[in-house]
């Protein structure tokens, strides 16, 4: 592996401190970014061990969003018309948001968070709060396959992507297809949305990538879809190549040319995305350097994993962010890591109150610029990153 950005020494992002551990050293890992010429993945240099990030206290849940749970819903109503499946296993299902518009029998939930496995046990859904591998898949579906497997946001998060797919390929019926979801590297690439790029997100996967992995395991992309969640996502359907029930589409050539075209298989196209990195990190912050000089009241919005590795990477602390508002109860009265800037909940953003907000949940700004039309209208802004650091 090649590295090509260095997003400097990193505390685990999703470890919100408490008040009380405000003094204590955290944990910090270099948080290098590299690529693989022999089969185009992108991934972090240096891993945490998964028992550090996913256990007891995972803070994020995907039903608090509602571009979430729309997503998720749609997606479900797809999936039952087109594939009508008898048996569907979720890789990573968080509280629910997926599961839940699912019939109880027909569907098994894998959650290695036991904080949020227990949210869906509780709800009836069968649950197994362990870490997807091979051992599991045979647990899970020793005696019937599963037709369909789905997995947001989560494949990309695990190093050993052989184990992975090799307990996919178990669990899989013969005609079964497996649905992936996961951030674009196009997209990423595109926006600088360099913040993709932090401890748990061990992969940010292109298609020419996935592609290379699945081939060792006979399994073929034979649909891709672009989403617009978390800034440009990709929906990837894969079945096993003698599956001869689907074609392959035409959105699979049409995407990889697309990754080609830009580059993405080539090291020379992340060189250039580092030096935009670079240029990004200085332009932030003298945002908030002229912000201070003026003695505006600024904030932040959306206390994100991502704004984590952008805040400790272009060192805005708490001396130019006053706090951020988040909606999620775990992380309200913690601090994000590193810059220690203190979380409250969410209150809608009053102009008389607060001038400007950092954007740090940029991937839903759509949904939060509705949610404060008021302060827009009555001369509120926004600071964001993506795809170049400007107010709003
Ligand atoms: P997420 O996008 O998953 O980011 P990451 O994976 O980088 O942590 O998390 C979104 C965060 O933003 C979550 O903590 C909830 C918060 N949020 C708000 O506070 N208000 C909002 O309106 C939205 C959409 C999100």
């Amino acid at each position: 592996m090649k590295k090509f950005l260095n997003l400097g020494s990193q505390p685990l992002a999703n470890s919100y401190i408490k008040k009380n551990n405000l003094k204590n050293k955290e944990k910090k890992f270099k948080l290098e970014v590299g690529f693989n010429k022999k089969n185009y993945l992108v991934s972090i240099v240096n891993t945490v061990p998964k028992e550090k990030m996913f256990n007891n206290e995972y803070p994020y849940k995907s039903s608090e969003s509602k571009t979430m749970r729309k997503s998720f819903k749609d997606l479900a109503k797809k999936i039952k018309k087109y594939y009508k499946p008898k048996f569907i296993i979720e890789i990573g299902s968080n509280d629910g948001a997926f599961l839940k518009n699912f019939n109880k029998k027909k569907v098994v939930g894998v959650e290695p968070c036991k904080n949020l496995a227990k949210l869906t046990i509780k709800k009836k859904y069968k649950t197994y709060s362990e870490y997807w591998n091979l051992n599991l898949a045979k647990k899970i579906t020793n005696s019937k396959k599963a037709d369909l497997i789905y997995s947001a946001n989560t494949l990309s998060h695990i190093k050993k992507l052989d184990e992975i797919f090799r307990a996919i390929n178990y669990s899989l019926s013969r005609n079964g297809i497996l649905i992936l979801e996961d951030p674009s590297l196009l997209s990423c690439i595109k926006n600088v949305a360099y913040d993709q790029f932090y401890c748990e997100h061990i992969y940010v996967f292109s298609a020419i990538a996935l592609k290379n992995v699945l081939k060792k395991f006979n399994l073929e992309i034979f649909d891709i879809q672009n989403t617009k969640t978390h800034g440009g996502s990709n929906r990837y359907f894969i079945k096993k190549k003698f599956n001869k029930i689907y074609k392959v589409k035409k959105s699979v050539r049409k995407e990889i040319n697309r990754e080609l075209k830009f580059g993405l298989n080539k090291f020379s196209t992340y060189k250039k995305f580092s030096s935009k990195v670079r240029e990004s990190k200085k332009k932030l912050f003298n945002i908030f350097l002229k912000l201070k000089k003026e003695k505006l009241k600024v904030i932040g919005y959306g206390a994100t994993a991502k704004s984590c590795t952008v805040l400790n990477y272009c060192q805005v602390g708490a001396n130019f962010i006053d706090y951020f508002y988040d909606t999620t109860s775990y992380k309200i009265g913690r601090y994000l890591p590193g810059s220690k800037i203190k979380i409250k909940k969410y209150k809608k953003l009053n102009k008389k109150k607060v001038d400007i907000a950092f954007l740090g949940a940029w991937n839903f700004k759509e949904e939060i610029f509705k949610k404060e039309k008021n302060f827009i209208k009555s001369g509120g802004k926004f600071i964001t990153h993506i795809p170049t650091p400007k107010i709003i």
